[in-house]
């Protein structure tokens, strides 16, 4: 499975970002407590490079700050990191952890909806970061979701054919985050290494961070 991992991923090369703030570029932000003691509603989450995006990939981009306690226990499931990052892929749940993966799937998948087997569990270092890529439509459908644990994070979403459109999500220690249609074919995505990791003009610590990311199979 590991080597569909890696086949899932399309590295794009592309011209350095420039950051932005969210505010100063007048884009709309969509909110939580967090470890780094950032405060965001629900609604203030996700910010882009226009309001106009924002409302548009609303639906499509979803993060929601607060999930119940028992997700934490998915973490106990993972070995503490010594690299940039490592990854592994378990079918197999202890039962609080399934449990925490069906609802999960209920939030995130429409009903029937194949899914990839095994989930994709994902430990980032503290200097680890995720670059830029669109995960492969060969293997992977229209929906990605991850529960962000450990460390706060940003992560972005940029327009493929037209870099000026972009979303921050900042995605808090314990968020779930969904991708869906056109933010998962038509933007990258990527998590910020830590120091280029800013929310809205504010900075977001990154930590040691582990994803926990369910996909669906391509139609
Ligand atoms: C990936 C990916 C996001 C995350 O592994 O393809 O984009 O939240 N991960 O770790
Ligand atoms: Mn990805």
């Amino acid at each position: 499975m590991r080597l569909l991992v890696t086949f899932a991923r399309r590295i794009h090369k592309r011209p350095l970002y420039t950051p932005t703030s969210c505010l100063s570029s007048a884009a709309s932000c969509s909110g939580a407590a967090t470890n780094s003691g950032l405060q965001f509603r629900d609604d203030q989450l996700v910010c882009g490079s226009t309001g106009e995006l924002v409302q548009r990939l609303r639906g499509q981009v979803e993060v929601s700050a607060e999930i119940e306690s028992a997700a934490r226990a998915c973490c106990g499931t993972v070995d503490i990191a010594i690299h940039g990052y490592r990854e592994t892929e378990r079918a197999q749940w202890g039962a609080v952890c399934e449990g925490v993966m069906d609802r999960l799937r209920a939030v995130a998948f429409s009903e029937g909806s194949p899914l990839l087997g095994p989930v994709h569990v994902l430990d980032l270092d503290k200097a680890g970061y995720i670059k830029p890529h669109i995960d492969s439509v060969k293997f992977c459908g229209s929906t990605i979701a991850g529960l962000s644990l450990l460390s706060d994070s940003v992560m972005r979403l940029v327009r493929e054919d037209e870099p000026a459109e972009w979303l921050n999500l900042f995605l808090p220690r314990r968020s779930l985050y969904i991708l869906r249609d056109q933010a998962r074919y038509k933007f990258t995505h990527e998590i910020l290494k830590d120091d280029e990791s800013l929310f809205s003009g504010q900075r977001v610590p990154r930590h040691r961070r582990i994803s926990v990311i369910c996909r669906n199979l391509p139609v």
